[in-house]
């Protein structure tokens, strides 16, 4: 009996003994690793994001161009965050860059790199993928047949000097304009491309409405990043009258309705005429008989 209390003592310091053993390990092995690694770029904004299982641990963003030397990304050191803003760092380059994100033990002192999980970011070139958004723009009639459309170019979040640089800067002589235009209640649609921000379009039909809109267009990137966002549309006002919108058929029924109303009001003035002199004429023939 009591050799038999005995094992069950033992067997039950052993399953102790084993799960705090296991939960030892599971701490260790949490070292978390960064997770669905993507890169996010619009208008030159390039920011790394991740995801990890929650911790005690930080992380810490290397960067390399051409996967030679690797640079710490200085805002990204022993961060507790789950993104890393690399706008500044990769603003130079036209080539692709990786970044590799390295789990930090909590307790800086006493830390073995080798075992702790890190996670390579797919590559980015931002000059050759980030996404552009919708540019604003306006529309000047020139004469009857010629419009400027004037766009204005978005803005980056780099400052060169003191100043903001837009999309043009970085881009130049890569960035050109489509603008899509189409005669008002017509399906038809022209493309016209625009090496400039600035665009004459000429030829138009005097005195119609036409509707526009830009996007930024960058043929020397691969197909799928040429694109900008498309804009809001924007149509001229043309000489677009009542008279202009009506079709044939309204304007058969607009002549129509107006011989009815003519003949309603010939009518109308003939029978109050006859009346009225009828009305005269007792008027008079009663004046008459006391006299
Ligand atoms: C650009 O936009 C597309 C469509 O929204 C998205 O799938 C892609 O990940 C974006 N690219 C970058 C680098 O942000
Ligand atoms: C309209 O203006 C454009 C550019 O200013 C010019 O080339 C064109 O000849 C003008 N057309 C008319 C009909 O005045
Ligand atoms: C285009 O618009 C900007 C302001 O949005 C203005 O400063 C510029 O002079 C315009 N360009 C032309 C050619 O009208």
């Amino acid at each position: 009996m009591g050799s038999i209390l005995a094992s069950v003592g033992t067997l039950l310091w052993v399953g102790v003994w084993m799960s705090a053993f296991s939960i030892t390990t599971a701490d260790d092995n949490s070292a978390p690793k960064a997770e669905n690694v993507r890169w996010m770029s619009l208008d030159f904004t390039t920011i790394l994001t991740w995801t990890a299982q929650p911790s005690s641990h930080s992380f810490t963003v290397q960067y390399s161009i051409d996967e030679n030397d690797w640079t710490e990304s200085p805002d990204c050191i022993r961060t507790s965050e789950t993104t890393c803003d690399m706008t500044e760092q990769l603003k130079h380059y036209d080539k692709p860059c990786r970044a590799d994100i390295q789990t930090e033990h909590p307790d800086e002192v006493d830390y073995d790199v080798e075992n702790l999980p890190h996670t390579y970011s797919p590559l980015i070139n931002p000059y050759r993928e980030s996404n552009i958004s919708a540019a604003e723009f306006s529309v000047q009639q020139l004469n009857e047949t010629t419009v400027l459309v004037n766009i204005t170019d978005p803005l980056t979040a780099i400052h060169k000097r003191n100043k903001q640089l837009s999309i043009r800067d970085i881009l130049q002589k890569d960035l050109q304009y489509k603008i899509s235009y189409y005669k008002y209640q017509s399906t038809r649609k022209r493309d016209v491309e625009s090496l400039t921000s600035t665009a004459e379009i000429s030829g138009l039909d005097p005195g119609q409405s036409y509707c526009f809109m830009v996007a930024a267009y960058i043929p020397s990137r691969a197909r799928a990043n040429q694109n900008g966002a498309s804009s809001l549309e924007q149509c001229t006002e043309g000489s677009r009258g009542i008279l202009q919108e009506l079709s044939a058929g309204a304007w058969v029924g607009v002549i129509f309705l107006i011989v009815i109303i003519i003949i309603i009001l010939v009518t109308v003035i003939t029978l109050c005429c006859r009346k009225t002199n009828r009305n005269k004429s007792l008027q008079s023939t009663q004046l008459s008989a006391p006299v």
